[in-house]
Formats: structure tokens, C-alpha cells, sequence
């Protein structure tokens, strides 16, 4: 992987399918630009791209830019998000360890966060993924919301634009629903937050293939998968 497929694309910049499935990654830095809505709309429609379960089609989005109810939205969201993190960094010891060497990635990750989490208000566009209910809610009904939320991850790649995917509006859901007069039988799937990338960013990192793909029984390595030349690792998740 080259060092040009690794930072984020340029405006007006093509990127093939693969290069973007491989190189998207969580993106928390933005620049102050507006996202301008052509773009915004382009990478909505290629979220609606996705599929869902029997072409039902029940996933919304709300956008929240700098209108007045927006930016009370990303306010009350701005709280959840710190309060989020702060739970993070004590449960997931963000504060010990190797937490407390600067040089260390968790630190390097922690100040990322936190400088996320500080400048949330300024976030150029805001999008809250929604699942209009059509059955009692069951383990399954993300399935229908979550490959439209990396379509348009990818899209925004693709157009040189980053942002992450979160769950930290949990915390204000109710008051979400409340301002923005979102209807009980619709759930926020998902919080994804957008902007053109500030500075560069490194690899996708990800476990090896040889330990995620097994051939015929569960636990069979499969022989003929090997990571291309270049792949970065990360560990993480069960063994
Ligand atoms: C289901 C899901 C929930 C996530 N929730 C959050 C979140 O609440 N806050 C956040 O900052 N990132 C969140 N992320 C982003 C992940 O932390 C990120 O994708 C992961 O650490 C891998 O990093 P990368 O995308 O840069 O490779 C979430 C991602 C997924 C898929």
C-alpha cells in the first residue's frame, strides 16, 4: 500500500472501490469548511445505494449542519459525546498504564478523542442514521441500517471528505427526539459525524486474515488466504 492510497483523498480525486474499502478509516480532525451540499447530497445518495431486508428501505437521515435546531442538537450532543469519552478513558484506562507515556498510541489515541469530543460543535455536518421500527425491536434490525452507514463512510472517502461512525448519542436519544421531533417508533442507529480531514492519517489497521477466515470448521485456518504486501496489524476483540 502506498503512501498516497493511505492519506485522504483530494477533492475531485477518483479513487477506485477497492483503494476506498481498503484505506477508509475513522476520521475525528476536521477543517472548519462547510461541507457544501452538493457533495453532502452526493454522498447521501450513495448511502441510499445500500441494501436492506426485502428492499424495505427504512433507514432516514438527519442532517444537522448550523440551523437553530442543529446546532441545539449538536450542543446537547457535544455533552454526550464528553461524557462519553470520559467514561472511556476510565474504564478502558485510557489514564494508566501506557496511557500515561505521551509518546505511547494510546496517548496519541486519547488526545485525538479528546480533542474530538472538545470540538464537537464545530463539526462541519452531523448526521443522525435512522430506522423507522416496522416490527417489535429484535437483535437483527441494525442489519438494515449499518451497510447504508459505511456506504456513505465510503462515499465521503471517495469525495475526500472523512468521519466516524459513533454511538455516543445514546445519551441524549430522548432529548434527540424530543427537539427534533423525531416519531417513538424511530430509532437513531447511528451518529456519523463528517468534515474534510485535518492533517494526515495512517493505515487501516486490522488483525490478519489467517486469523478471521476459517475454511469448512470453525477454527480451521484457512490456507489460502494471506494479508497483501504493505497490511498493517492491530490486535483486539476475542481470541
Ligand atoms: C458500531 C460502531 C460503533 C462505534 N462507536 C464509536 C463511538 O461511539 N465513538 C467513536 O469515537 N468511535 C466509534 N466508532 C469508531 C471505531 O472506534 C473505529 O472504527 C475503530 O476503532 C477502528 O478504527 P479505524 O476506523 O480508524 O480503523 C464506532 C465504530 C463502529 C463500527
Amino acid at each position: 500500500m502506498t503512501e498516497e492510497q493511505l492519506s485522504p483523498a483530494q477533492p475531485e480525486e477518483s479513487i477506485d472501490a477497492l483503494t476506498a474499502l481498503a484505506t477508509t478509516r475513522t476520521i475525528r480532525r476536521y477543517t472548519s469548511d462547510p461541507i457544501p451540499k452538493e457533495d453532502l447530497g452526493r454522498i447521501l445518495w450513495h448511502a441510499t445505494r445500500a441494501p436492506s431486508g426485502s428492499n424495505r428501505q427504512p433507514v432516514r437521515y438527519l442532517v444537522l449542519t448550523d440551523g437553530r435546531k442543529a446546532t441545539e442538537a449538536k450542543h446537547l450532543l457535544g455533552e454526550a459525546f464528553r461524557r462519553g469519552w470520559s467514561a472511556k478513558v476510565r474504564g478502558d484506562g485510557y489514564d494508566s498504564g501506557s496511557g500515561l507515556d505521551p509518546a505511547s498510541p494510546k496517548a496519541r489515541q486519547a488526545r485525538a478523542m479528546q480533542e474530538y469530543v472538545d470540538n464537537f460543535e464545530r463539526i462541519p455536518v452531523v448526521v443522525l442514521v435512522c430506522l423507522v421500527r416496522y416490527r417489535e425491536p429484535n437483535p437483527y434490525e441494525g442489519a438494515s441500517v449499518y451497510p447504508a452507514c459505511q456506504n456513505l463512510l465510503l462515499a465521503a472517502r471517495a469525495l475526500g471528505y472523512g468521519g466516524a461512525l459513533t454511538m455516543w448519542h445514546q445519551g441524549v436519544d430522548e432529548e434527540l427526539h424530543q427537539l427534533l421531533e423525531i416519531p417513538d417508533d424511530v430509532a437513531l442507529s447511528a451518529c456519523i459525524t463528517l468534515g474534510r480531514p485535518r492533517g494526515g492519517h495512517g493505515p487501516v489497521r486490522r488483525r490478519p486474515l489467517k486469523d478471521v477466515v476459517f475454511d469448512d470448521t470453525w477454527g480451521e485456518m484457512a490456507s489460502w488466504v494471506d494479508d497483501p504486501d504493505g497490511t498493517r496489524y492491530a490486535s483486539g476483540g476475542p481470541t
